[in-house]
C-alpha cells in the first residue's frame, strides 16, 4: 500500500501516474465525514486506502497531577488525505502528532502505520519505520547552519533507505517541488523564514514518506509567507502526498481538506 508515494520522474522509476481525479466535491468542499475518504485517497481497486489508524489511544502523562494529554482518540488517514487538527495550547496537538510520528507510545490503544502494528515494535524498527514512512516539519525548521540547503535535503535523507546514488537526484527533485532551486548553495541563516521553512519541507519529502507530519508548519512565519508554505502543502497534497498539520491557527486549519477540532486531549472531526 506505499507504492502510491510523491510522483516522481527520472532514472529510478517509471514516471508516476496522474494523480487521481477527486472522488467528491473539490477541495475546500464543506464537510468530510470521517468515514468519507478525501480527494485523492480512492486507490486503483476503487477501496480508500488507510495509511494510518488510531484506535482508542490515550496517553497520560503521570505526576503530582496525572496529565491525560490524549483521551480516548479514534483516527484513520486514508492516502492523499490533507488534515489539520487545531486547538488551544495544552489541548494535546504536539502530544498527538508525537504518537503518530513514533515519537511517543500510546499508553493505551493501538496505532497502524503503513500496514504495521506499531505497539509491538522495538526501538529499532520503530526507528526504522519512522525513516522509512514520515516526514517531519516543525515550527523552528531545525536546519542546520553550517550546511548548505542542498546538504541539509541530503542529510534528511540518511536513514530514510533511499540509496545513496538516488539522493543527489532526490534531493535536487525535492528542493524543485519547493521552488528552491535557487538556493541549493547558500546557508540556512542566509535564507528568510518562508525559505528555510520551505527546505525543512523539501528535506522532509526529499525520501517520499507515506505521510508528512507539521507542526506548526507556520508558527513562525507572518501572514503572507504562511500563505506560501500553505500553497506548497496544498500542491504537494494534490500530487499525492498525504499530510496532516496540527496548529492552533484557523488560517492554517482552513486550509487542510479534512478539520479536526482537539479540545483537552479529545478528537472531534468538524462538519
Ligand atoms: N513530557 C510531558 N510530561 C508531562 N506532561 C506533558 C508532557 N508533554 C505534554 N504534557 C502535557 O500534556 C498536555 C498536552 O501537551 P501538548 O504539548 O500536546 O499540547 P499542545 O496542544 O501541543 O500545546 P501548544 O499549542 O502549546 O504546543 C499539556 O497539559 C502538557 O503539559
Ligand atoms: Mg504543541
Amino acid at each position: 500500500m506505499t507504492t502510491e508515494r510523491l510522483p516522481t520522474v527520472g532514472p529510478d522509476r517509471p514516471p508516476a501516474p496522474a494523480p487521481m481525479p477527486p472522488a467528491g466535491p473539490a477541495p475546500g468542499r464543506p464537510a468530510a465525514l470521517s468515514a468519507d475518504p478525501p480527494p485523492g485517497a480512492v486507490a486503483p481497486g476503487g477501496g480508500a486506502e488507510v495509511l494510518a489508524r488510531l484506535d482508542a489511544v490515550s496517553r497520560s502523562f503521570p505526576g503530582a497531577t496525572e496529565v491525560l494529554a490524549l483521551r480516548d482518540v479514534d483516527l484513520t488517514i486514508y492516502q492523499g488525505d490533507y488534515l489539520s487538527i487545531q486547538g488551544p495550547s495544552g489541548s494535546g496537538k504536539s502530544t498527538m502528532l508525537n504518537v503518530l510520528g513514533l515519537l511517543d507510545r500510546p499508553t493505551v490503544g493501538r496505532y497502524e502505520l503503513d500496514g504495521v502494528e506499531t505497539g509491538p515494535l522495538r526501538d529499532r524498527d520503530r526507528t526504522r519505520l519512522r525513516a522509512r514512512a514520515l516526514g517531519f516539519v516543525f515550527q523552528g525548521f531545525h536546519l542546520l547552519p553550517r550546511r548548505t540547503v542542498f546538504e541539509n535535503v541530503l542529510l534528511g535523507m540518511a536513514y530514510s533507505g533511499v540509496a545513496r546514488g538516488q539522493r543527489r537526484w532526490r534531493a535536487a527533485r525535492a528542493l524543485e517541488r519547493v521552488s528552491m532551486t535557487h538556493r541549493t548553495g547558500f546557508y540556512p541563516t542566509t535564507l528568510s523564514g518562508g525559505e528555510r521553512q520551505r527546505v525543512a519541507i523539501a528535506r522532509a519529502i526529499a525520501g517520499e514518506p507515506a505521510l508528512l507530519l507539521a507542526d506548526e508548519p507556520t508558527g513562525n512565519l507572518d501572514a503572507a509567507t504562511s500563505g506560501e508554505v500553505l500553497d506548497v502543502l496544498a500542491e504537494l497534497n494534490r500530487a499525492g502526498l498525504t499530510i496532516a498539520v496540527v496548529t492552533h491557527d484557523p488560517d492554517v486549519s482552513r486550509a487542510a481538506r479534512r478539520r479536526f477540532a482537539m479540545r483537552d486531549g479529545r478528537l472531534r472531526e468538524e462538519a
